[in-house]
């Protein structure tokens, strides 16, 4: 029997991890053990799966990074980031996207001079919480405004917006360099979906790479002025939605965001047999 590597970094110690990744490489490998009896052809097949594959490893342990250092990576490791971007797969292999690369310390300040504002901006019509005079003639317009942009403002990028405005964090985190994903709206399907998986890829290249790497949804903010959707040339078919910041990061991140336990449902036994509920998660 082979000795068990789970591979798991002590910063991502937290409370049930360990437990869940254990259980999940145990069942791996019990799994294998199976379908080695049951197939002898199997095993010429199917990988060491007693350990977490060098791509498990990246996902499990990957985490948005928000403190860079000032000096950007290389441009031959920003191109790979955009490779695995460009390789990502889309409806229709459609590849409704577009990039662009933001290195120019003046542009990115101007940036986040300009997203900072905005945020301040938004606070100020939004944020019932800074007086109790606030609270009594703000909020039930926020709570109506909060009604039709129930994504936007939900609780947690609210909570970011305000801490923007108050000056105690970043939007775009220092980051030198930036990937706009810009989106093709004509493209097949569901294109926001392909941007995701194409982002996603590239969060991924970079953390393999020892670089750090966050989504920022908050490039919105810059959305609402004129300027900066000429300068990036924002009209239709293209729509910027997202982007990522990427860079070394500066200090390790501390334990993985918990995750939810997911109930999933295991369909097997035919139509008319309700679906066994599996715990995913500890
Ligand atoms: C589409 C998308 C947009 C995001 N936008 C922001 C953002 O604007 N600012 C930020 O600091 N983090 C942003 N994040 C990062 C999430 O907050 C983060 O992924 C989540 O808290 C889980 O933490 P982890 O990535 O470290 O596992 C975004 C993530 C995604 C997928």
């Amino acid at each position: 029997m082979q000795e068990k590597k789970i591979q798991v970094t002590d910063e991502s110690r937290i409370k049930g991890w360990d437990a869940d990744m254990a259980a999940i490489i145990d069942r791996s490998a019990e799994a294998l053990k199976q379908n080695q009896k049951s197939e002898g052809t199997t095993k010429a097949r199917v990988r060491d799966l007693t350990a977490w594959t060098p791509v498990e490893e990246v996902i499990l342990n990957r985490r948005s990074i928000r403190a860079f250092k000032s000096k950007p990576l290389p441009d031959f490791m920003i191109r790979r980031i955009l490779e695995a971007g460009r390789y990502a797969p889309s409806a229709g292999n459609a590849q409704p996207w577009k990039f662009a690369v933001i290195k120019s310390p003046e542009i990115l300040a101007a940036m986040e001079r300009d997203a900072v504002k905005m945020a301040k901006i938004l606070m100020f019509f939004l944020d019932y919480g800074r007086s109790k005079f606030r609270r009594i003639f703000l909020k039930p317009w926020t709570k109506l405004i909060i009604r039709f942009q129930v994504n936007q403002l939900h609780p947690v990028p609210f909570g970011l917006l305000r801490e923007i405005a108050k000056g105690n964090t970043l939007v775009f985190h220092g980051a030198p360099a930036l990937i706009l994903l810009y989106e093709d709206r004509r493209g097949v399907s569901n294109p926001a979906t392909d941007i995701g998986v194409c982002g996603q890829n590239m969060v991924l290249a970079a953390h393999s790479m020892g670089a750090g790497a966050c989504w920022i949804g908050l490039v919105k903010l810059l959305m609402y002025y004129p300027h900066w959707r000429k300068f990036f040339k924002i009209s239709f078919p293209y729509k910027l939605e997202n982007l990522i910041a990427v860079g070394w990061p500066k200090v390790k991140a501390d334990g993985p965001v918990p995750r939810e336990v997911q109930l999933v449902e295991w369909y097997e036994g035919g139509l008319g047999t309700p679906p066994r509920i599996e715990r995913q998660g500890a």
